[in-house]
């Protein structure tokens, strides 16, 4: 398991006011604090919540989609992206692998934001469609406000808005427009989504590793359905004396994420209740040491979720004053999502049952070139005959097959090269059996000159995005391979 360092907290702040950072205060002196923030706003037709990025050179605003298991931050930059510092990282960088972006990716289109030839791609994934498309791995400038907290007469301390703080090769991916342009069910004018998720280039991970942050975000969202009421996401230490008269220790209770293996947050469910009462469910055991687990499968946040999170812990929450009637409607909601939670999560777990075998053969038709450029890299062309039967990948949860082949060899310095060949996305499972006769889609270059009589394998590599649950990939090597002793 990973260090406890990492596992992050959510605090829901059930005080509505609490969310607010106020303009200014009495100052005697101020100082810094550690801490960033988001502020979020609620979409009032579709629930959702959504923040403002401050991005590029010139800074601009951009309206963003907060996704709590998401991976990485992904805008779609196909139009109107004008900034002097975007960069796309090469493929096979550092950052292509802190990203665990392996693959490379060409573009047709006219060269620009999000269309380069030999920069990583990334798969992004829309969590209210749940489309996903591949963009391109890329870094530019992100700005985020710092929390300034003044210390009032009460030496408590009062906090508000700071500045604006960068970082300068924030990563991100540049994402096909495609993926947002149904915007039924999103909030108007959204530009991309944030993750929040426990992975290695999403938002709280960028922040911490660049201002040395603890590795921690906290969500506060307000409990009350309206437009004007903003919440906040809060990154790296939240003080005791935030807010003055308010020990956060003492009056919040906070519910821990747990990251499973899979890299998804979950919760520790221990029991139910509807309205202060105890609802006699059995669940069965996932652990020995709690009632069951339950998977935030919907990770972007919904209204429901507010509730659904804030109604575990067995009643240690506590819960502002409400309405019966609207405190009731809330509590069956809860439930309702409580058992989709469950639904979601047996469903990808029994997914994970059936243990797919799918096969492949590649044959090298004919190397039609292969020679030495005169930077000194080789490159080879090769046509190739990829015969694949990928059906037993699909079953009633699979989205769509994403697979791409790849030249995987060993030289001195490297003890794997890895060289994506060919691609494609397979949509469903009538055209997950197939033979192209192809050549390779992608460069076949080694920086330096290694290839001549190198021993290589023919990997398949395939990502399968499921309706619900984690993508999962694995791969099929097909060792044995040899290039000529010789350039053509
Ligand atoms: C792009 O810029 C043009 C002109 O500045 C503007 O009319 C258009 O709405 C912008 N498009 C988007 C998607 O922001
Ligand atoms: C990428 O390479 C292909 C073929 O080599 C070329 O047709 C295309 O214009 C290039 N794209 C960009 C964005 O440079
Ligand atoms: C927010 O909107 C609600 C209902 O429209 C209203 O009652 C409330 O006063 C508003 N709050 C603020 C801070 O404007
Ligand atoms: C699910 O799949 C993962 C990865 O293939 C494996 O480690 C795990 O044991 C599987 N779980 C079950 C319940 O089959
Ligand atoms: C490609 O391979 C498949 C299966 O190995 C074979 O049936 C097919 O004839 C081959 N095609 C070519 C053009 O060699
Ligand atoms: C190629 O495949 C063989 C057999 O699976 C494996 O032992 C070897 O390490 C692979 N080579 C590379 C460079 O991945």
């Amino acid at each position: 398991m990973a260090s406890n360092s990492n596992i992050l907290h959510l605090i829901f702040i059930l005080l509505p006011l609490l969310c607010t950072f106020p303009g200014s205060s009495e100052s005697h002196s101020s100082s810094k604090q550690n801490l960033l923030v988001l502020q979020v706003q609620k979409d009032s037709s579709t629930g959702l919540h959504w923040a403002y990025f401050h991005k590029r050179t010139p800074l601009v605003q951009l309206p963003v989609l907060i996704d709590l298991n998401g991976k990485f931050l992904w805008l779609n930059c196909d139009t109107n992206y004008s900034s002097s510092t975007y960069e796309a990282p090469f493929c096979h960088s550092t950052q292509c692998s802190i990203a665990d972006a392996h693959y490379c990716r060409t573009c047709s289109s006219a060269s620009g934001p999000g269309c380069h030839n030999n920069t990583c791609a990334l798969i992004s994934l829309n969590p209210v469609t749940r489309q996903t498309g591949i963009g391109e791995l890329a870094q530019d400038v992100l700005a985020i406000n710092q929390v300034t907290a003044t210390r009032a007469r009460s030496h408590a301390f009062k906090s508000k808005l700071g500045p604006l703080i960068t970082v300068p090769q924030f990563l991100f991916a540049c994402a096909p427009s495609f993926l947002l342009q149904n915007q039924n069910g999103l909030p108007k004018n959204l530009r991309g989504v944030a993750g929040l998720g426990p992975s290695p280039i999403a938002l709280p991970t960028q922040l911490a590793s660049h201002f040395g942050l603890q590795s921690k975000f906290f969500i506060c969202l307000s409990s009350y359905p309206y437009a004007n009421s903003t919440g906040t996401v809060l990154f790296g230490d939240l003080p005791n004396n935030l807010l003055p008269g308010f020990d956060v220790s003492r009056d919040l209770v906070d519910t821990p994420l747990i990251i499973t293996p899979l890299g998804e947050y979950f919760i520790k469910l221990t029991s139910i209740k509807v309205n202060k009462l105890s609802v006699p469910v059995s669940l069965s055991p996932i652990s020995k040491h709690t009632l069951g687990e339950a998977m935030i499968t919907d990770s972007f946040l919904p209204k429901s979720v507010v509730f659904f999170l804030s109604s575990i812990g067995a009643g240690a929450l506590k819960y502002p004053k409400m309405h019966s009637f609207g405190y009731r409607a809330n509590a069956l909601l809860t439930f309702a999502v409580i058992i989709l939670a469950l639904m979601c999560a047996m469903a990808s777990l029994s997914d994970n049952l059936s243990s797919p075998s799918p096969s492949a053969q590649v044959q090298v038709l004919k190397i039609n070139w292969f020679q030495k450029q005169p930077n000194g890299n080789e490159e080879v062309g090769m046509t190739l005959n990829v015969s694949s039967d990928l059906q037993s990948l699909f079953t009633w949860n699979t989205k769509q097959v994403f697979v791409f082949l790849a030249a995987e060899y060993e030289t001195l310095k490297n003890s794997l090269n890895q060289i994506s060949l060919w691609d494609g996305i397979i949509p469903s499972k009538e055209h997950a059996k197939f033979s192209i006769h192809t050549s390779n889609k992608y460069r076949f270059i080694d920086q330096g000159s290694n290839l001549r009589g190198k021993e290589f394998n023919l990997t398949l590599h395939w990502h399968v995005m499921p309706k619900t649950g984690k993508m999962f990939a694995n791969k099929l090597v097909m060792p044995g391979y040899r290039l000529p002793e010789e350039y053509k």
